[in-house]
């Protein structure tokens, strides 16, 4: 099983509009300790680039659209993020390339861990020696 998946949130919506909600261990399978989003994001330009040895996240696009190259050990697909009401997890060990965003591109990261830096794998010949 691949360490990436899609995941639907349930839509609220009546005559006024839609909403969603995501909690931590309810739709959202782990706690959250972190929360960041990325906008503005440049034409042409590649983010990502990376992999985690233990960070979970939920990537929603809330606005616009992008693509998300990912890789695990045991698979490969590119997919494209376009609804509020889709969530993109990734777990551990899985190579990540963001790009095709649109101007109006706004992704929202959840993640189960703060920000460090050396929890990060930016190097694609290390990460394919580690899937072996
Ligand atoms: P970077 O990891 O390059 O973003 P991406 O994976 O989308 O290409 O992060 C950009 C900058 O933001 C870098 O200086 C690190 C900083 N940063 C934080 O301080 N906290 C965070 O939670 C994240 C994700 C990044």
């Amino acid at each position: 099983m691949p360490n990436f998946k899609k995941i639907k949130f349930k839509v609220f919506g009546d005559r006024r509009g839609k909403l969603i909600s995501l909690e931590a261990m309810r739709n959202v399978p782990f706690e959250i300790k972190r929360v960041y989003y990325i906008f503005d994001t440049k034409e042409d330009v590649d983010r990502g680039n990376h992999s985690h040895p233990k960070l979970n996240q939920i990537v929603v696009c809330l606005s616009g659209s992008c693509k998300f190259y990912l890789e695990d050990k045991c698979s490969r697909k590119t997919l494209k993020l376009n609804k509020p009401s889709d969530g993109l997890f990734i777990g551990k060990d899985v190579w990540r390339r963001m790009f095709d965003f649109s101007s109006d591109c706004v992704l929202m990261v959840l993640a189960d861990d703060y920000y460090i830096e050396e929890e990060y794998n930016r190097d694609y010949k290390k990460f394919k020696l580690l899937k072996k």
